[in-house]
Parts: C-alpha cells; sequence; structure tokens
C-alpha cells in the first residue's frame, strides 16, 4: 500500500470516528429550519430526537452531509449535501460508520439481492427513529413481508440461546467482581465473544448462524466452567470458615467448663 493511501486511510478514520462523538447534538440550522416544516419534512426532526442517533450526537448532517451552521448554503452539494438516499444506496450511507456490520450485511443474502427486494437498514430499523438494537426485530410480522418466516425463526432461535448465555455469563462476572475476584481475563472473553455474536445476524444465513453461535456458546461454556470452579473455592471457603468458627465457639465453651469446674474445685 503507497503512503498516501494509507494516511488518506488513517485521516478518513479519524474522521469517521471522532465526528459523532464530538459533535454534541446541538440544534444546527437543519433542525431549526427543518423543526418548522409541515409534513415529511419536518417529521425527520421528531423522530430523530427520540433516536439513539441523537443520544450519541449524530446529528442530520452527519447522516446527510451539508453545512449544518449556514441557513443559505446548508443544504449545497459544494457544502457535502447527499440528500436523502434511495434504496439501494441505503447501505452504503450507514456503512460510512457501521462498517462490520455493513460488510456482514452486504455479503448476505440480503446486500446480494438488494436490487431485487432484498431488505436493507431501514427496512428493519427505520430511519430516524433508530432505537437500540435486539432480538425483538426478528419477529414474525416484520420478517414474513418478503418471504415465510421459516428461516428467520431458526436463526432467531440460535441468537436467542446465545444471547441468554451471554446475559447469564455478563451476571455471573458481575457477581464475582463485587466479591472482589479478578476476572479481567474472563470478561476479555466475554467482551470480544460478544462483539462476534452481534455480527452474526446480517449475514442472514441459517447454517452460519448455528456454526458460529455454537462456537461463541462452546467459549462462553469455558468461562462457565471458571466461574463453576470459583464458586465452588467459595463454598470451600465459606465450609472452612464455618468450620473455623465452631471451633471457636467450642473452644469459648470449653474454657467456660473449666473455668466453672475450676473456681466450683476452689469453693468445695
Ligand atoms: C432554510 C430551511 C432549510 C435548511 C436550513 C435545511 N433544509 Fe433541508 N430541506 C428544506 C426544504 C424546503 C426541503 C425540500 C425541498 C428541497 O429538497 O430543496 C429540504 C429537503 C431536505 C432533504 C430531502 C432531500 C431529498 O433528496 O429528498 C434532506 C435530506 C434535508 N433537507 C436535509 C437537510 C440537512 C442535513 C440540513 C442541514 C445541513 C438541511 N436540510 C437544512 C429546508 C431546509
Ligand atoms: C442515521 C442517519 C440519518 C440521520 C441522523 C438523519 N437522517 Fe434523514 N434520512 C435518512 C435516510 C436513510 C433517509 C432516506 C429515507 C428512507 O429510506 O426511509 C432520510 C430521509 C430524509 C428526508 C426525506 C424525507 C423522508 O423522510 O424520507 C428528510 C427531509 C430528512 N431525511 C431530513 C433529516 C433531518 C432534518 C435530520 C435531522 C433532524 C435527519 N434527516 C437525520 C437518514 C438519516
Ligand atoms: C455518522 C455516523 C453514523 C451514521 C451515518 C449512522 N450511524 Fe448508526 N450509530 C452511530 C453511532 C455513533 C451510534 C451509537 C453508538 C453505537 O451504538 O454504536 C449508532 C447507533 C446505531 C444503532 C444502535 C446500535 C446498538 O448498539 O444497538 C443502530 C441500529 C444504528 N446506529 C443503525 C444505523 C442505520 C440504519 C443507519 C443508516 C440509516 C445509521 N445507523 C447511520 C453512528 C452512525
Ligand atoms: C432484516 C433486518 C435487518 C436489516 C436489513 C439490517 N439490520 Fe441491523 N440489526 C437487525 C437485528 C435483528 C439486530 C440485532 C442483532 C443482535 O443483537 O445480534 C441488528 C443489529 C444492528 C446493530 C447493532 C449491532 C451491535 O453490535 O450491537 C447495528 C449498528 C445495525 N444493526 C445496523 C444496521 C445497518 C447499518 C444495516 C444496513 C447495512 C442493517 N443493520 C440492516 C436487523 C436488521
Ligand atoms: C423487504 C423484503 C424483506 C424483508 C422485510 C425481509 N427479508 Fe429476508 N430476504 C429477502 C430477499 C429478497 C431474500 C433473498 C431471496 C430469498 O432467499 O428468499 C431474503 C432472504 C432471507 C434469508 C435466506 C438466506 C439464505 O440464503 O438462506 C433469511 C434467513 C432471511 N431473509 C431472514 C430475514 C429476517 C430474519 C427478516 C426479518 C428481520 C427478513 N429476512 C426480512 C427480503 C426480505
Amino acid at each position: 500500500m503507497s503512503r498516501v493511501v494509507i494516511w488518506s486511510f488513517l485521516i478518513a478514520c479519524f474522521f469517521g470516528l471522532s465526528a459523532p462523538s464530538v459533535v454534541i447534538a446541538a440544534d444546527t440550522v437543519c433542525i431549526e429550519c427543518h423543526g418548522g416544516q409541515p409534513g415529511s419534512l419536518g417529521v425527520p426532526v421528531a423522530d430523530w430526537r427520540t433516536s439513539i442517533h441523537s443520544e450519541n450526537g449524530v446529528s442530520c448532517h452527519d447522516c446527510h452531509g451539508g453545512d449544518p451552521t449556514d441557513f443559505a448554503m446548508a443544504m449545497s452539494p459544494e457544502k457535502g449535501f447527499l440528500g436523502a438516499p434511495e434504496y439501494t444506496d441505503v447501505p452504503a450511507f450507514c456503512g460510512r460508520c457501521h462498517v462490520g456490520v455493513s460488510d456482514a450485511y452486504q455479503a448476505g443474502a440480503h446486500g446480494q439481492a438488494i436490487e431485487s427486494g432484498g431488505a436493507q437498514c431501514v427496512v428493519c430499523h427505520g430511519n430516524h427513529a433508530i432505537q437500540k438494537a435486539n432480538l425483538d426485530l426478528i419477529n414474525e410480522e416484520a420478517c414474513s413481508q418478503c418471504h415465510t418466516y421459516e428461516r428467520a425463526a431458526l436463526i432467531r432461535l440460535s441468537l436467542v440461546e446465545t444471547d441468554t448465555m451471554v446475559a447469564k455469563v455478563e451476571h455471573d462476572l458481575d457477581r464475582l467482581y463485587r466479591l472482589g475476584f479478578a476476572v479481567d481475563d474472563m470478561q476479555g472473553t466475554l467482551f470480544s465473544q460478544r462483539n462476534l455474536f452481534h455480527q452474526i445476524f446480517h449475514g442472514v444465513d441459517v447454517e452460519r448462524v448455528r456454526a458460529e453461535t455454537a462456537d461463541i456458546q462452546a467459549e462462553l461454556s469455558k468461562v462457565g466452567t471458571k466461574v463453576a470452579a470459583i464458586d465452588s473455592t467459595v463454598g470451600q471457603r465459606k465450609l472452612w470458615g464455618s468450620v473455623v468458627i465452631a471451633l471457636f465457639v467450642l473452644a469459648g465453651v470449653i474454657f467456660l467448663l473449666v473455668r466453672k469446674a475450676y473456681e466450683e474445685e476452689e469453693k468445695g
């Protein structure tokens, strides 16, 4: 790779990563003007205010481009305004920020079939009122608009199983952490497996989802085994703790008895 390519890549990464976190979702000229527009020009503002994007400072211009500080020139192409994307352009539009998801999507059946009606990002997530994602997005009503629900249901089943396991491991590690155990290693495994897990869906491939969730479940089971081992030492410690306390109590009782016997002997 040439140096120019590497530098452009690094600069693109810098702006790509820093833009959403640096820009606070303050009122821009886009929001001011569109907020006062009727119908489909104004609705995006109200919808967007409820979204995870708004919460994270991703504003109109972060998606649509343009100049959020210049009333007159806000939507000029010279200011980088992109307009609203066509149906087939949406994955690339969202994929500027969601690179991993977008790659998995493009490689899968939906991405491959986009020209002939494959679902794209907005079909499932909506456009302006996008919320934090979860597996409830996979449901019969949403997924049987274009084909039968059968394969979707199989995918959902594998994902829900793994999701439950992720939640259990999260809960266990929290508990051990609060008890004062070092769980960094296990947290690391959980973190990477959870990331892998959340990337699987967009490929919408039943066999792959099965194979990959099986791998993730195997890794999570290993963490589960370690948790069980720690729990059993905690159990043993508790047991030894009780034994020691019992011995102290016994020693105390014996001491009192001996003293009493001694006192009685002195009296008598
Ligand atoms: C002074 C008012 C005003 C400002 C400022 C403004 N817009 Fe608009 N916008 C409109 C109107 C009116 C339309 C519909 C007519 C048109 O497309 O020009 C529109 C259309 C749009 C569309 C739809 C275009 C399409 O292809 O269908 C998008 C997306 C959009 N604006 C985003 C933005 C963004 C992002 C900003 C800020 C960078 C912005 N607007 C600033 C008034 C405004
Ligand atoms: C997460 C990216 C994203 C953000 C943030 C966003 N938009 Fe959009 N917007 C889209 C997409 C995608 C479309 C294309 C419509 C579709 O496919 O449903 C769109 C379409 C539009 C349209 C065309 C009319 C319509 O609803 O289809 C307008 C106008 C618009 N956006 C204005 C805005 C304004 C104003 C804001 C800020 C309050 C905003 N958008 C924020 C992604 C975004
Ligand atoms: C300018 C960058 C940017 C663009 C463009 C963008 N997003 Fe986002 N998106 C973010 C950020 C930042 C977050 C919040 C942090 C996170 O959860 O990743 C987010 C969060 C999300 C989430 C919730 C993720 C979760 O953890 O559950 C979804 C779903 C989402 N975006 C979908 C979309 C869709 C669909 C589009 C296109 C219409 C889009 N995004 C366009 C930056 C962007
Ligand atoms: C067929 C419906 C569907 C389509 C199409 C779709 N998504 Fe998703 N998306 C989901 C579901 C379901 C989840 C939750 C998966 C999970 O939790 O493992 C999700 C999760 C996400 C997340 C959160 C991932 C994380 O790490 O937690 C993001 C971001 C996202 N989608 C963005 C996109 C973008 C961008 C596109 C288009 C390239 C897209 N989605 C297309 C259904 C869809
Ligand atoms: C807008 C239409 C549309 C919607 C909505 C939609 N799909 Fe699809 N889906 C397609 C198309 C088109 C194909 C490719 C042709 C086919 O295999 O039926 C496809 C294929 C699939 C496949 C088969 C992949 C393979 O190679 O076996 C699965 C699995 C799938 N979709 C899951 C889902 C899930 C889960 C949802 C709901 C979250 C969903 N789809 C919603 C259009 C859609």
